[in-house]
């Protein structure tokens, strides 16, 4: 599949994955109750691929209902049965990872390897979250009483709102949606307005895999503030996650208090790569490949900062722009293509907007630096020497193929550069020297640290952030617990 262009029917059948015009919400797929509809469209070119319902406060409202009462019977499953559940949602998921994969370049705009690896990597955790399912444990405690016991039960929050974005339209969903249905919860997903048809295809294939219905609702939406807001003041909905913007986060955190809802953030990072004089410059490159230009630099977890020891420095600037010059702009469908567009207008004016303040500031511009056309929907790989931290690309996320470098002296600077931003969500080190990476890992103000690697998402792992990039972890073990609330049952007279 990735050695030719995929045929004109093979798009039209991954197209046919969702319903047209219909989302899923109130034991059914059905339209939006006004009617309203928007068109998707590819960022490549803008060709509308589909139309969805425009989901508003009224269908929300719905949702929440049907959410209720399907949560009520999903927790009452035993954990085996929700388990398997999910693992036949797995299953499904892989059994159609080759036009999921298509829907998710046709609508996102990654290459369609990448997609393939965003499909299999958002499978995998439907896979953990349902063997987690089986190890929710409880606990007794010894108790302060004769003829009492004290044993602790974890029961699931309840109803949940989840917002995801267009980034990983996929992964993003099935990490939360995989943990909340494993704990007995019941989900309403707003997907992003970018990608609802990833979504969408998603609820259909749990629909097939014979999930009850309501247990997961999906309702696309180009105005998100209404819709959600319903979800914020009702009491029946108990718990947030969302992942997006740290503004976003602040104004949601603010408004789940009113019914004191729990919440999940994953906001946005502002990761440092650090590259010490120890480390092995090849294996750097080449996780400052991985890193920086996985989905064409969309990840919170992208490397946005590049730090690097003097002494090396221009060596490993002159060997990041050789394999910088090999990556392949283009249509994400066709095979060899590295990167894809940027997602939309926006995203292409606020990359170009970080290099020109970076250009005004004194940075070098040695490679890319723009688009290839000024109508192009594509920003080339853009390598920046001597960048400082008063430039846009040092103090906040690009979200972009940039790599900004900037060099420093020791550890210490190193450290204290690193930390020197609101953000805490990932961080990259390279040394060999084994008590430099531990100390550094320890001093880095951040929820992950990965040492010689450039990619560190994995279902296995806890993933999230501290300070401005959120709260709450998903993935791992841990994340199966953000969906869960302890009730202590003191039995007496015993
Ligand atoms: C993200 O960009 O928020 C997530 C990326 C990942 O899971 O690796």
């Amino acid at each position: 599949m990735l050695t030719r262009r995929p045929t004109p029917a093979e798009l039209e059948q991954a197209l046919s994955l969702v319903p047209d015009n219909q989302a899923f919400y109130a034991g059914a797929w059905q339209g939006a109750a006004q009617g309203k509809t928007f068109t998707v469209c590819n960022p490549l070119n803008q060709q509308p691929l589909k139309a969805v319902p425009d989901c508003g406060p009224d269908e929300a409202a719905l949702a929440i209902q049907a959410s209720a009462s399907a949560q009520v019977s999903w927790r009452a499953l035993t954990a085996r049965q929700r388990a398997d559940g999910l693992r036949r949602w797995y299953e499904a998921l892989l059994a159609h990872e080759a036009e999921l994969a298509l829907l998710m370049t046709l609508e996102q705009g990654k290459p369609l390897a990448e997609s393939l690896g965003e499909v299999r990597y958002g499978a995998s955790f439907l896979e953990w979250f349902g063997e987690e399912a089986k190890r929710i444990y409880g606990e007794t405690i010894p108790a302060f009483k004769a003829g009492t016991r004290i044993l602790v039960t974890p029961e699931p929050v309840g109803v949940c709102a989840i917002a995801t974005p267009w980034n990983f339209p996929i992964a993003m969903m099935t990490r939360k949606v995989g943990a909340a249905l494993a704990a007995g919860c019941s989900v309403n997903v707003k997907p992003a307005a970018e990608t609802p048809l990833c979504a969408l295809a998603l609820v259909r294939l749990a629909e097939q895999a014979g999930l009850p219905p309501n247990v997961i609702q999906v309702l696309p939406t180009t105005e998100p503030e209404p819709l959600f807001q319903v979800f914020q003041q009702s009491p029946v909905v108990r718990k947030l996650s969302f992942t997006g913007s740290t503004k976003v986060g602040q104004l949601l955190m603010r408004e789940a208090a009113t019914t004191l809802k729990r919440v999940s953030l994953e906001l946005g990072g502002n990761a440092p790569f650090v590259v010490f004089e120890a480390a092995d410059i090849r294996s750097a490159v080449q996780g400052a490949m991985q890193s920086k230009f996985r989905n064409m630099g969309q990840t919170c977890v992208c490397a946005n900062r590049f730090l690097v020891q003097r002494a090396i420095y221009p060596a490993f600037a002159h060997a990041l722009a050789e394999a910088m010059k090999e990556l392949r702009c283009g249509d994400g469908l066709e095979p060899g293509i590295d990167q894809g567009p940027l997602i939309h207008a926006r995203a292409l004016h606020k990359v170009e907007s970080h290099v020109a303040d970076a250009l005004a500031k004194g940075a070098r511009c040695v490679l890319g630096g723009s688009r290839p056309a000024s109508d192009s929907p594509f920003f080339q790989p853009t390598l920046l020497l001597d960048a400082s931290p008063d430039m846009l690309v040092f103090k906040e996320e690009t979200f972009g193929p940039v790599a900004a470098l900037m060099p420093f002296d020791s550890e210490e600077d190193a450290l204290r550069r690193a930390n020197d931003t609101p953000f805490g969500l990932a961080a990259y080190v390279y040394t060999q020297n084994i008590a430099q990476a531990l100390r550094v890992a320890e001093g880095l103000e951040c929820g992950m640290v990965a040492i010689n690697e450039g990619i560190l998402s994995s279902e296995v792992a806890p993933f999230g952030g501290i300070k401005a990039s959120g709260m709450g972890r998903e993935g791992s073990r841990h994340g199966v617990q953000e969906y869960v609330q302890l009730k202590y049952v003191l039995l007496g007279g015993l």
